[in-house]
């Protein structure tokens, strides 16, 4: 989150049209759900070519991670590329920041290139807010991921796999499961549930990765898997982010299988026709079980290709309001 003395850069222009995306925490949700169906739109089944349009072309989208990444980054380039703009790919571990150069620096250069936005991924959360609100008007910042705080592509492109397997979002009992505690990807797939009308979401986990008891407001807590995904519809696992974890407050990893994987006969306690679903990377054998990331009721695979058609959406969205 921004540090406390900042003011949150608006993520809204003047005329209320989408300038940034930073966060889903107080977007207003007819935004939420236009970008949904504007990522509906570009969501195609794979039996079929990918989505184009031509709606970026003489753009250019600098895609700057400071963090590892597959699907994130690529998905990124390729919904820039598809929407026909120029792509740069910034490796920051290779890039002049390790010499010293301030994030703030780097992006003025690129802003001296023409870039028009950046996708930022960093594990200080305040990164994208500071750039934002420094980038020239014209200028556009989305978040890929920041800090254990936001990921908001991530929590649109998991309300859109919802809704293509359950039809809606309101009237659900979800459950999020895992390590809730260093997870952008739960704080923001909930804020974007909540958004839509969930009817009960729940996070479930060891109580050394429970959040504070300020954070995820209005959200029943589960400190056992079975109770915790009980007659859910939806079951979200998480990875352990052992990387944000100053002492390790998790037993090794076969004990954490042993309480808190996922497998075939444990999921029997969500509804027969729970999804279940899991942002990626995955660590099998540890949060989840090999046969049920792979079995009928998963739509992880799913995620991923939605994953690129929410970045259409979010890229021309941002971009189409903010011509030089
Ligand atoms: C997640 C992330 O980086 O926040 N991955 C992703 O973007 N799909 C989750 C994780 O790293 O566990």
């Amino acid at each position: 989150m921004p540090d406390s003395n900042r003011t949150p850069t608006a993520q809204l222009r003047a005329d209320g049209s989408l300038r940034h995306l930073l966060t889903l925490e107080g977007l207003p949700t007819p935004v939420v759900r236009q970008l949904l169906e504007r990522s509906a739109h570009y969501a195609r089944p794979l039996s079929t070519p990918a989505a184009r349009s031509n709606a970026l072309v003489g753009r250019t989208v600098a895609v700057m991670f400071a963090e590892p990444s597959t699907r994130t980054r690529v998905s990124f380039e390729l919904a820039a590329r598809r929407l026909g703009a120029d792509v740069i790919n910034i490796e920051v571990q290779l890039s002049s920041r390790l010499k010293g150069e301030s994030v703030l620096d780097t992006v003025a250069t690129l802003e001296a290139m023409y870039v028009d936005a950046f996708v930022l991924r960093d594990a200080d959360a305040t990164v994208p807010d500071l750039v934002a609100s420094h980038v020239a008007e014209h200028v556009s910042v989305l978040s890929g991921g920041a800090g254990s705080q936001t990921h908001p592509t991530q929590g649109l492109l998991d309300a859109l796999t919802v809704r293509q397997h359950k039809g809606r979002i309101e009237g659900l009992r979800i459950a999020i499961v895992g390590d809730i505690r260093h997870s952008r990807v739960a704080r923001s797939s909930w804020q974007a549930f909540a958004a839509l009308g969930a009817e009960e979401i729940r996070i479930v986990a060891p109580q050394g990765l429970m959040p504070g008891e300020q954070e995820f407001k209005d959200c029943k807590r589960f400190t056992s898997l079975e109770a915790g995904i009980e007659s859910c519809d939806v079951v979200m696992m998480l990875r352990i982010q052992k990387e944000r974890m100053t002492a390790l407050s998790i037993p090794d990893e076969a004990s954490y299988f042993a309480e808190w994987g996922l497998t075939t006969e444990r999921l029997r306690a969500a509804k027969p026709d729970a999804i279940v679903m899991h942002p990626q990377p995955m660590n099998r054998g540890v949060e989840i079980a090999s046969d049920v990331a792979d079995g009928p009721q998963s739509v992880i695979r799913d995620q991923v290709r939605n994953g690129v058609a929410v970045r259409m959406a979010v890229l021309e969205a941002t971009l189409s309001g903010g011509r030089r």
